[in-house]
């Protein structure tokens, strides 16, 4: 690491915003679940998309490796310098442009938090679509670069599914911008596309373009407790054969219920304490509470109880927004945080191998189950693993997500997490296209050399 680098860097960014004494770069080497504790060389704080292209010409010069961070929120260690590397923060590129009332676009700063971003769409009457327990801190470029999911993709899809452009900086300091507010714009390759998802390998983002949405009119929120996890998706679909539109369906276990009421000091949401929970969020014309409420009815065989709130039932949505902040709380151990999928129909069967199979083979794992459901997406949080147990009762989750035709990652990413196992996602061609074009973007492997399949 040429001694000159900080110097330099503070010459570009000012040396307040170049960090180096261990106490100010702490925050940024340890990921938010206490798993990942990194070192950085230096954590450098540019101002706008000309303060990163100089610092990345700067770094990629003298060979230095730089690892792009947002809000530090990302589950899978990706965000973190565990080789001295450079930190390079886009927190300060913070600017929120008007959102187009016309257009439904906003264009923002990759520092823009999620929640900033949907404060600037709700003021212009419409809904920015990726919403996560994280939006405080959680950026636009970290939601662009680990293609983030969260609770609405159910109804807008994942953040590349909404990324209309971006300006990012390759690792030599080219600025790539693809800028284009139109719905339809065929053009070659989808650049935008190609780096959601990246991780940080491919280019910095700087700044983004994301669609917005118009709000439904009539929204309204059940917790419905059932007896099997197939009665979650069972429901949803009798809800859409309703003439409800799904905005959000999230799957609760009474294990996680019962570890988020004590950890927020919340009441039980129902008269009883069923096995599971379906937290549905629909939408509809203007009875939409009476077709809620009628659908619930006469699925009785599915139902065992359930509580209607009106609008965005900010009530029903504080259990399940606690459950990783309260899981993290509660082990004894940096949590195992597993976010799989399985295809609809093999939810079921997953979750019940997997209980079977943490009880014989991993006792002191507590798992806690929750998560996305309508998209067959189940967060398998594992508490009070012990240290030396994380490799292998990973591995065994993985296996049996393989068995159920599943994904090793449904929206974290990759990271340093589920590195060992991305043979299990994705086929030998598959890495080396990736690859291939990693090495064509970025050939010095300046960008976050240790995530993603480099050489
Ligand atoms: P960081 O953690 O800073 O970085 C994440 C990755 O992106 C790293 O590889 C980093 O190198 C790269 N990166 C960051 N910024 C840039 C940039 N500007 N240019 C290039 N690369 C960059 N995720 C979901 O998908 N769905 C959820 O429901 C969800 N819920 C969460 C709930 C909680 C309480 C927490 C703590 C996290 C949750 N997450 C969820 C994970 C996390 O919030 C997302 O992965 C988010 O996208 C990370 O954004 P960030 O700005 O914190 O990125
Ligand atoms: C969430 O949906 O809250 C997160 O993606 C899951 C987690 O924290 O494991
Ligand atoms: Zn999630």
């Amino acid at each position: 690491m040429p001694s000159s680098i900080v110097s330099e860097l503070a010459e570009i960014v000012g040396a307040a915003h170049v960090l180096t004494d261990p106490d100010t770069t702490a925050r940024y080497t340890t990921d938010w679940t206490g798993r990942w504790h990194g070192r950085a060389t230096a954590v450098v704080r540019p101002a706008d998309t000309v303060e990163v292209a100089r610092v990345l010409e700067v770094c990629h010069r003298a060979g230095v490796a730089v690892v792009p961070q947002g809000g530090n929120t990302g589950l899978v260690g990706g965000s973190i310098p565990m080789h001295g590397e450079i930190v390079l923060s886009v927190t300060r590129l913070d600017r929120i442009e008007d959102p187009d009332p016309v257009g439904h676009t906003l264009a923002a700063g990759a520092g823009v938090t999620v929640a900033r971003a949907q404060d600037a769409a709700r003021e212009a009457g419409l809904i920015f679509g990726i919403d996560l327990a994280a939006r405080d801190s959680a950026t636009l470029g970290g939601i662009v670069a680990t293609n983030a999911g969260g609770v609405r993709v159910i109804k807008y899809g994942d953040t590349r599914a909404q990324l209309l452009g971006v300006e990012a900086v390759l690792s030599d300091g080219t600025v790539l911008t693809r800028w284009k507010a139109l719905r339809k714009d065929n053009a070659g390759y989808h650049l935008p596309g190609l780096l959601a998802g990246s991780e940080g390998t491919l280019g910095v983002v700087t700044r983004v373009l994301m669609k917005l949405h118009v709000p439904p009119s009539h929204s309204y929120c059940a917790l419905v407790g059932v007896r099997t996890v197939g009665a979650a998706p069972a429901l949803v679909d009798l809800l859409r054969r309703a003439g409800l539109t799904i905005e959000a369906a999230e799957l609760m276990t009474d294990a996680g219920m019962r570890l988020v009421r004590r950890h927020r000091a919340l009441r039980a949401p129902l008269r009883i304490e069923p096995p599971y929970y379906l937290l549905v969020e629909v939408s509809g014309p203007a009875d939409t509470e009476g077709l809620l409420l009628g659908a619930l009815e006469r699925a009785s065989d599915l139902v065992l109880d359930a509580t209607v709130d009106d609008e965005r039932g900010r009530r029903l949505w504080s259990y399940r927004d606690s459950h990783t902040e309260a899981i993290n709380a509660a082990s004894s151990t940096p949590p195992v945080k597993l976010d799989i999928t399985t295809p609809l129909a093999a939810v079921e069967s997953f979750v019940d191998t997997l209980t079977h199979t943490l009880a014989t083979e991993f006792p002191h794992a507590r798992p806690i189950l929750f998560g996305h459901i309508a998209d067959g997406n189940v967060h398998v949080n594992l508490l009070d693993v012990e240290p030396g147990q994380a490799l292998p009762v990973t591995g065994r989750v993985f296996e049996l997500v393989a068995a159920h035709e599943g994904s090793i990652s449904a929206e974290h990413g990759i990271g340093r997490s589920k590195a060992p196992w991305i043979h299990l996602a994705r086929s030998a061609v598959d890495i080396e296209v990736m690859k291939a074009i990693r090495s064509g973007v970025d050939p010095t492997l300046t960008l976050n050399p240790h995530i993603l399949p480099a050489r």
